[in-house]
């Protein structure tokens, strides 16, 4: 009988792919739940020591599911959260999922296969899919929605319990195979590689529901959009979302060569936070350092500002935000507490906007977006499986750029691109921006 992994490295086809047995087990980068108290008190929570990769048993699939055999997955920065177990662990979450009972319970394990983003192939899918067969390429939208929820029909996001897959769900994409519902498949763009189809999804989706989207920013032409980090995960294709619907992206950056990254990117205007002197950001003057600049770069202040990093920010946030402007936020890197001066807010009727992953529809327009070209993946470097560690630690220690990929079953960088005319295209300086960055 042939193997199965084989067989996809092989292009197999439909057939052939259905006919291969399904493994028992899998190679899988997992936290065990055994470990969530190993940090105790401990100040640099280093995830190279709660990141496992070994063999873990192959769970059954819900009749609404598919295996995907993994080509590529990526870092995102929700493993970093998951492998220091804070700031809940994420054992709570399956626990939680179990006790809706049925196929949820099946989540509930004494280890966690992490991993939010996926470029691979379709193995087998359940008897209740319809849209979907083996051989399939795919990208994996990485949020778990219950289609019995009533709110799913109007936004996603509003249903009772949205799930970040990889994350609040088991058997996630840092692994050989993972376990998604059938309506989180796209199809993966035919132009990029594994590694670089594998790298985009999340973080793309949410920055484009956190600026395009009704529920969030609805950016306009000529907005000025304020982007912290803006060549981390988020910010890379914050950016490029901005250029595309004519605004005016200014860029928050750390060091000279991020200046220049951003810049090439498409940043019209960029701030290295380092130089805004003495005290940075913390109170009204650091606050009012960076207004200053904002205005003599761009010369007016931002529409939009677009949130991640949190406590150490956030003041700074709705300071700079121009009079009936708005901050948009879907995280909180440096700390959930945030302070800021309320009399900005009211008095200048700004508005903070919370954002949260993206629906389905909004990734698949990521995706569309992404397939024509009109976005770049932002991956700075690949790491194999069995590496995921030191990957995960790069991201937490804040040393990538962009997103830092993994190799999963793909046996080297470069493999999936089946249209290299659209690469041409494009072009590979665009597509390869962030590389080695
Ligand atoms: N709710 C959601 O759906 C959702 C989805 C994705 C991500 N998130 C959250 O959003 C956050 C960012 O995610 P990401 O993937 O973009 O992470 P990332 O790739 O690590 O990028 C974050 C960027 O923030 C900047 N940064 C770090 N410390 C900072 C500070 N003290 N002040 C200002 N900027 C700082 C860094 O750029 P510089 O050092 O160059 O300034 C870095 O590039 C995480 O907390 C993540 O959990 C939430």
């Amino acid at each position: 009988m042939p193997d199965l992994i084989d067989a996809v490295l092989s292009g197999a086809a439909a057939g052939d792919l259905a006919r291969c047995p399904v493994p028992g087990s899998y190679r899988a980068a997992h936290t065990r739940k055994a470990d969530v108290t190993m940090f105790g008190a401990v100040a640099d929570k280093d995830v190279r020591r709660s990141l496992h990769v070994g063999e873990v048993p192959m769970p059954d699939l819900a009749p609404d599911e598919v295996l995907v055999a993994v080509l590529a997955a990526a870092v995102n920065y929700n493993t970093v959260w998951s492998a220091m177990f804070e700031p809940v662990p994420t054992f709570d979450f399956l626990a939680r999922q179990a006790r809706r009972g049925g196929w949820a319970a099946r989540h509930d394990l004494p280890y966690h296969v992490l991993g939010s983003d996926a470029a691979g192939v379709v193995v087998r899918a359940g008897a209740a899919v319809r849209r979907w067969s083996p051989g399939d390429k795919v990208v994996v939208h990485p949020a778990c929605i219950d289609p019995e929820d009533p709110y799913s029909q109007s936004d996603a996001m509003f249903t009772e319990d949205p799930l970040a897959w990889g994350f609040e769900t088991n058997f996630g994409s840092l692994a050989d195979f993972a376990v998604a519902k059938a309506s989180q498949l796209m199809p993966k763009p035919p132009h990029l590689t594994w590694e670089e189809a594998a790298c985009s999804t999340l973080c793309a989706s949410t920055s484009y529901r956190m600026l395009v989207s009704p529920r969030g920013a609805v950016m306009k032409q000529g907005d000025v959009v304020l982007i912290w980090g803006a060549v981390g995960g988020l910010g890379g294709y914050a950016v490029q979302l901005v250029r595309n619907g004519g605004g005016i992206p200014v860029g928050v950056v750390s060091s000279p060569a991020r200046e220049e990254l951003a810049r090439a990117l498409g940043c019209e205007a960029v701030i290295n936070r380092e130089s805004l002197g003495a005290g940075g950001l913390a109170g009204p003057k650091g606050w009012r350092r960076l207004g200053e600049e904002i205005r003599r770069q761009v010369g007016e202040d931002p529409h939009i500002v677009f949130e991640h990093s949190g406590q150490e920010t956030f003041g700074a946030s709705v300071y700079v935000a121009r009079r009936g402007g708005t901050v948009v936020t879907c995280g909180s890197s440096t700390g959930y507490h945030h302070e800021y001066d309320n009399r900005h807010l009211w008095m200048k009727v700004k508005r903070i906007v919370g954002s949260h992953g993206a629906t389905y529809q909004e990734s698949w327009e990521v995706n569309r977006l992404l397939t024509l070209g009109m976005l770049v993946p932002v991956l700075s470097a690949v790491y194999p499986l069995d590496e995921v560690g030191e990957a995960t630690r790069a991201v937490q220690q804040g040393r990538h750029a962009g997103k830092t990929g993994i190799l999963c079953l793909a046996p080297r960088e470069g493999l999936g691109i089946e249209d290299q005319a659209a690469r041409d295209r494009i072009g590979e300086g665009r597509l390869r921006l962030f590389r080695g960055a």
